[in-house]
C-alpha cells in the first residue's frame, strides 16, 4: 500500500534501529528510507543484517547494519557511536529489539524473565541513554534546531493480563514507563521527542509466528469480536507520523495500533435482543416498589 505521507517527510535524517533488520522493525527502516531517512540497525545476527542492509541498498535507501546485543551496555555505546561516525548524525532512535516465547507463569524460571527484562526494557532504556547526547537539542551533528526522537515499540498485553504472557507483559509495561518518564524529562531539558507504539497482532511477523500459530489463530477470531491481524505496513505508518513534524506536538504518547483489539470481549448478549431486554427491565423496574431499604443494617 502506498504511503499518505510526501516522500520527503523524513528527507536528511539519520535513523537508528533496534531490531530493525527483521519483522515490524525492518518496515519501519524501509518506510523511514522511502521518506528519505538514512539508516542503521542493530542485531546480533550477522547474516540477518546483511540481507536487511542489501533489501534496504537495492530500494536505494542508505543502510548500514551494526552487530550488537542491547544487554550490553559496550554494545550499545558502540552502536551507537559507529552511527555517528558513519552518518555524521543521528536524528531517531527505534527501539524495536525484543525477546518473546509463549510460557506459563508457572514454568517460567525468574532467569527467563530477566532475559525479556533485560532486552526490552532495560535494551531500551541503555540505548535511549547512550543516544542521547546526540539526540538533545545542540548536541553534536545537529543541524537542526530542535531536539531527535525516541520511537518504543511496547505492546497491548499488559493494558490487561495476557495469557502466557507475564514476562513481555512486565517488560512492555516497563517500556511504556520509560516512555513517559524520558517524555517528561527530555522533553523538558533537551527537546527530545519520546512515544510509543503498541502495536496489536500484526501478520506476517516472527512475533506472531512464534506467539500464535495459524491453529490458534482461526480460533482466536471466533472469539473476539474486534480480531483483525494488522500488517507491518500499519505500525510503520504510525513510526512516520511520529518521527515526522506530522508528530511534532506529540510527545510522551503510547499509540496503540491494534484496530482496537485490546477492547474486544466477547459480546455477551445479541444486538438485537437489547432493545427488548432494556425495555422489560424498565418495566419491571417502574413497578418495583421504591423507598423501601433492604438493608438490615
Ligand atoms: N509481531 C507482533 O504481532 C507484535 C505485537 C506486539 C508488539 N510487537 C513488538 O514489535 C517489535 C518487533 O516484533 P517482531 O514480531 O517484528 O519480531 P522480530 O522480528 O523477531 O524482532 C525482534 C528483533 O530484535 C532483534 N533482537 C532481539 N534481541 C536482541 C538483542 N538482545 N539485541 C539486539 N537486537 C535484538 C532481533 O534480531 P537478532 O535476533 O538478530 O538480534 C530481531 O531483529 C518487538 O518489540 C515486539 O515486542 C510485535
Amino acid at each position: 500500500m502506498d504511503s499518505p505521507f510526501k516522500d520527503d517527510a523524513l528527507k536528511g535524517k539519520v535513523a537508528l534501529l533496534t531490531g530493525g533488520g527483521s519483522g515490524i522493525g525492518f518496515e519501519i527502516s524501509t518506510q523511514f528510507g522511502k521518506h528519505g531517512a538514512s539508516i542503521a540497525i542493530m542485531g546480533r545476527r550477522r547474516q540477518a543484517l546483511d540481507a536487511a542492509v542489501s533489501a534496504l541498498a537495492s530500494l536505494g535507501i542508505p543502510a548500514i547494519g551494526f552487530e550488537g546485543d542491547v544487554r550490553k551496555p559496550e554494545d550499545a555505546r558502540r552502536v551507537v557511536e559507529s552511527t555517528f561516525q558513519h552518518y555524521g548524525r543521528i536524528d531517531i532512535l527505534v527501539n524495536a529489539a525484543a525477546g518473546n516465547f509463549l510460557v506459563s507463569a508457572e514454568d517460567l524460571s525468574p532467569n527467563g524473565f530477566r532475559t525479556v527484562m533485560d532486552i526490552d526494557s532495560v535494551g531500551t532504556f541503555t540505548m535511549c541513554h547512550e543516544v542521547l547526547k546526540y539526540l538533545k537539542k545542540g548536541g553534536p551533528g545537529r543541524t537542526s534546531s530542535s531536539g531527535g526522537v525516541i520511537l518504543n515499540i511496547s505492546a497491548t498485553l499488559h493494558y490487561t493480563a495476557s495469557w502466557y504472557q507475564i514476562h513481555v507483559s512486565a517488560a512492555k509495561a516497563a517500556v511504556d514507563a520509560t516512555t513517559r518518564n524520558l517524555a517528561l524529562e527530555w522533553g523538558t531539558d533537551y527537546d527530545i521527542r519520546v512515544n510509543g507504539i503498541a502495536p496489536g497482532p500484526i501478520s506476517d511477523t516472527p512475533g506472531m509466528s512464534k506467539l500464535v500459530p495459524e491453529e490458534i489463530t482461526n480460533k482466536s477470531m471466533d472469539h473476539m469480536t474486534l480480531y483483525k491481524l494488522g500488517e507491518k505496513w500499519d505500525i510503520a505508518m504510525a513510526a512516520v507520523y511520529l518521527a515526522s513534524d506530522a508528530g511534532k506536538y506529540v510527545n510522551g504518547s503510547i499509540l496503540p495500533v491494534d484496530g482496537g483489539h485490546w477492547l474486544s470481549r466477547p459480546r455477551h448478549l445479541p444486538k438485537d435482543a437489547v432493545k427488548q431486554l432494556s425495555r422489560a427491565i424498565e418495566k419491571k423496574s417502574r413497578t418495583a416498589p421504591v423507598g423501601l431499604p433492604k438493608s438490615k443494617l
